[in-house]
């Protein structure tokens, strides 16, 4: 039996204006994957998204989730996504707690402090759950903004540049998040600048460029359509994140609670 993508985009299209940006783009996802969108700046990753998560409609092709026609069963499609945006959509007045207490009213769950306190602890926010968002520092924030997307266990999440302007260490968290999700059955779309974010994390990339997908493939199959590697000798150095990562002393969340604990600066 080969099961139903989790996502299925055909010949989609998309205008801004007289500016075309997606020009007949496909995609599948399998379910419990892990799928990365690359592109530059501009190149309609977060017009896929958008699309796909009901925000915008597309001029041309279809674009389902979780069976649901993005066009035609917008209600369906949103029961069975989160999204997390590419800018945090954090209350920076309530405190973390705060905001993971108002999306479960939202979405009319039973026991709304005892879910928050869940996340705070998955996380690693408790210590800081009862302070105002707004003094949060960004990685603090990011943590939060998926925390509260994943309330009602969504089965398809979008995250559009998850780790954008993140520390290294923040970022390895957020990438744990993202692998376990997945490992519990979650199918995850991610868009991501990011190269090495796309290489360490996901089961298949896809390229978006000049309005269409132009490769699509796992990590091994496309660095295939490059010529084998030849054999050099080089010096192995290490690169700037490993010698930071190795002076700050941090690979686990042990040291992010530490870090959360300390004040409510901003980096
Ligand atoms: N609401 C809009 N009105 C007009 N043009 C838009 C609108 N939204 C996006 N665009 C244009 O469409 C193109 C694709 O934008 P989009 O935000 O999807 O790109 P992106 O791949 O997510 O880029 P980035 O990496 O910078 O986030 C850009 O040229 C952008 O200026
Ligand atoms: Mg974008």
């Amino acid at each position: 039996m080969i099961a139903e993508p989790a996502i299925r985009v055909a010949g989609l299209r998309k205008s801004y204006g007289d500016q075309e940006v997606l020009r007949g783009v496909d995609i599948e996802v399998a379910r419990g994957s892990i799928v990365a969108l690359l592109g530059s700046n501009g190149a309609g990753k977060t017009t896929v998204v958008r699309i796909l998560s009901t925000l915008l409609a597309h001029d041309g092709g279809s674009a389902s989730v979780n069976g649901f026609d993005t066009a035609t069963q917008p209600r369906d499609v949103r029961e069975s996504i989160s999204l997390t945006g590419q800018f945090a959509a954090v209350d920076e007045i309530l405190s973390g707690r705060e905001n993971l207490v108002l999306v479960a009213r939202l979405r009319h769950l039973k026991n709304p402090g005892a879910i928050a306190d869940e996340l705070l602890v998955r996380f690693s926010l408790t210590d800081a759950g009862r302070r105002r968002a707004g003094t949060y520092s960004g990685g603090m924030r990011r943590r939060l903004d998926i925390a509260m997307s994943l309330i009602g266990n969504p089965s398809v999440v979008f995250l559009d540049e998850p780790t954008t302007g993140l520390d290294p260490q923040a970022r390895i968290e957020v990438w744990n998040t993202v692998r376990s999700l997945a490992a519990a059955g979650t199918t995850v779309l991610l868009t991501t600048q990011y190269l090495e974010e796309a290489e360490h994390l996901a089961d298949r990339i896809a390229i978006l460029h000049e309005g269409r997908i132009i490769q699509n493939g796992t990590l091994a199959e496309l660095k295939r359509l490059l010529p084998p590697a030849r054999t050099e000798y080089v010096e192995k150095q290490p690169t700037l994140e490993e010698v930071f990562l190795a002076i700050t002393g941090a690979t686990a969340s042990d040291d992010r609670r530490a870090h959360d604990t300390t004040d409510g600066t901003e980096r």
